[in-house]
């Protein structure tokens, strides 16, 4: 047996952001036989868990569990709610929120970047300031991420929704909650966000 064919002992600890540790018990509710995706047993199975989900988004309004990664999830909010040509507003509050930036420029939106120190969240005073500048309503969707996983800056999202109101603004708020959701307080509904992105097996 080579060196590296050896076992390794105790248990791989991957210390990246995301996916974190899963609780064993969880592990062993996985552990199961595969049921019938067009029986019975699985359509109460999908109802419940859709029905359970929503009070993780705090929302009485349906969720749609979409099979993707993160990157797929955030491109399926952004083709689905804007068009190409579309200004929409950012904020750089790291390296995720600059993927996710790039990739509305991939998909022929024109994001306008509002940059930090990658040390503080988006601030709400900032996106009203710029808001108020766009008279003809031609940005349609500010964009920020809840918990920003590269630096750990939270954005707070209910002042940011007061500060798109207070602008008399019509841009929707899109919010990437995918390292927070379900470890952070996160609500969709009272903090009137349009569009949560969320993620399994994440924060
Ligand atoms: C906040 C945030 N958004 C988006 C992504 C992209 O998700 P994925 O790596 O599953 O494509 C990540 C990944 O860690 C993330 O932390």
């Amino acid at each position: 047996m080579t060196k590296n064919a050896s076992r390794m002992a105790g248990r791989h600890f991957l210390q990246i952001p995301g996916p974190t540790q899963i609780p064993d018990r969880i592990l062993r509710a996985m552990d199961t036989p595969i049921i019938d995706h067009r029986g019975p047993e699985f359509s109460s199975l999908a109802k419940r868990a859709l029905e359970g989900i929503k009070t993780i988004f705090k929302t009485t309004n349906p969720v749609i569990i979409y099979t993707a990664t993160g990157t797929g999830a955030w491109e399926a909010a952004l083709v689905n709610a804007l068009s190409p040509g579309d200004r929409v507003l950012m904020v750089e509050t790291g390296q995720f929120a600059t993927l996710w930036k790039n990739m509305a420029v991939k998909l022929g939106l024109k994001p306008e970047f509002i940059t930090t120190d990658w040390r503080t969240g988006a601030d709400p005073a900032a996106i009203e300031e710029h808001l108020r500048k766009d008279k003809a309503h031609e940005i349609k969707a500010v964009c920020v991420l809840h918990n920003e996983t590269a630096t750990g800056c939270l954005s707070p999202i209910a002042p940011i929704r007061k500060a798109i109101d207070a602008a008399g603004h019509p841009a929707l708020l899109m919010v990437d909650t995918i390292s927070s959701l379900a470890s952070t307080d996160y609500r969709h509904d009272e903090w009137g966000v349009d569009v949560s992105v969320g993620g399994a097996r994440r924060a």
